[in-house]
C-alpha cells in the first residue's frame, strides 16, 4: 500500500503491474528526452541574434522534424499496444471472483465454491483497531491464493463503480447491466489495498477493497471454513 510521501507507483505484486511500471518508466524517459531537447532549442533561440538573409524555405529540416516525432511516437505506441493486449489476455484461471459495487460497499461471490458470498464494508474511524488503516480497512477481506491465475468479474448494482487495486495493476469499471472481466496473478503474500475509482456518490471515498493474498493451502482452509455442506 501507499504510505507517507510515496508519490510514485506502489511496488508491484503481479507480473502485469511489473510490466505497467516498466512501460511507465520507458514513456517517462522519452518524455524527459523530448523536454530537454525542445527546452534547449527554445532557450538557445531566445539568445540568438543571427539571421539568414537568404532563407526562404527549409525542406530538409521540415522533413526531419516531421518524421522524427512520428518515429519516436512509434516507440511508445508499440509497447503500449503489447501491454494492452497482455492485460486483456485470460490465462486459464483456476478461480473466479465476482465483485459487485453498491452505494457504498463491495460485495463478493466465490462462484466456484458453493457460491460463497459476503459484503465488504469499510471500517469507520471510530471503530478502527490500533493496527488498522484509516479509510482503507474493511470488515470482510477478499481472501485469494497467491501464485494462481485469478479471474475477476466486475459489475454494479446501482451506479458505476470501479474495482481498483494498484499493486496488482487492476482497474475495472463496475457498470449496472454489464459484466466486465479481467484477470491477475498475485506473486507474493500480503495485504493489497484499493479504492473505488469512479465518482459514485457521497461515500465514494469510503468503499475500499482489501485483498489478503495467502498460500494455496491456507486459502483452501479458509474456503472449507466458509462452505456449508
Ligand atoms: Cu463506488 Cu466510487
Amino acid at each position: 500500500m501507499s504510505t507517507w510521501a510515496n508519490l510514485g507507483l506502489q511496488d508491484s505484486a503481479s507480473p502485469l503491474m511489473e510490466q505497467l511500471i516498466f512501460f511507465h518508466d520507458h514513456a517517462l524517459l522519452i518524455l524527459v528526452m523530448i523536454t530537454v531537447l525542445v527546452g534547449y532549442l527554445m532557450f538557445m533561440l531566445f539568445f540568438n541574434s543571427y539571421i539568414n538573409r537568404f532563407l526562404l524555405h527549409g525542406q530538409l529540416i521540415e522533413m526531419i522534424w516531421t518524421i522524427l516525432p512520428a518515429i519516436i511516437l512509434l516507440f511508445i505506441a508499440m509497447p503500449s499496444l503489447r501491454l494492452l493486449y497482455l492485460l486483456d489476455e485470460i490465462n486459464e484461471p483456476s478461480i473466479t471472483l465476482k465483485s459487485i459495487g453498491h452505494q457504498w460497499y463491495w460485495s463478493y461471490e466465490y462462484s466456484d465454491f458453493n457460491n460463497i458470498e459476503f459484503d465488504s464494508y469499510m471500517i469507520p474511524t471510530n471503530e478502527l483497531s490500533n493496527d488498522g488503516f484509516r479509510l482503507l480497512d474493511v470488515d470482510n477481506r477478499i481472501i485469494l491464493p497467491m501464485n494462481s491465475q485469478i479471474r475477476i468479474l466486475v459489475t454494479a448494482a446501482d451506479v458505476i463503480h470501479s474495482w481498483t487495486v494498484p499493486a496488482l495493476g487492476v482497474k475495472v469499471d463496475g457498470t449496472p447491466g454489464r459484466l466486465n472481466q479481467t484477470n491477475f496473478f498475485i506473486n507474493r503474500p500480503g495485504l493489497f489495498y484499493g479504492q473505488c475509482s469512479e465518482i459514485c456518490g457521497a461515500n465514494h471515498s469510503f468503499m475500499p477493497s482489501v485483498i489478503e493474498s495467502v498460500p494455496v493451502n491456507y486459502f483452501i482452509k479458509w474456503i472449507a471454513s466458509k462452505v456449508n455442506f
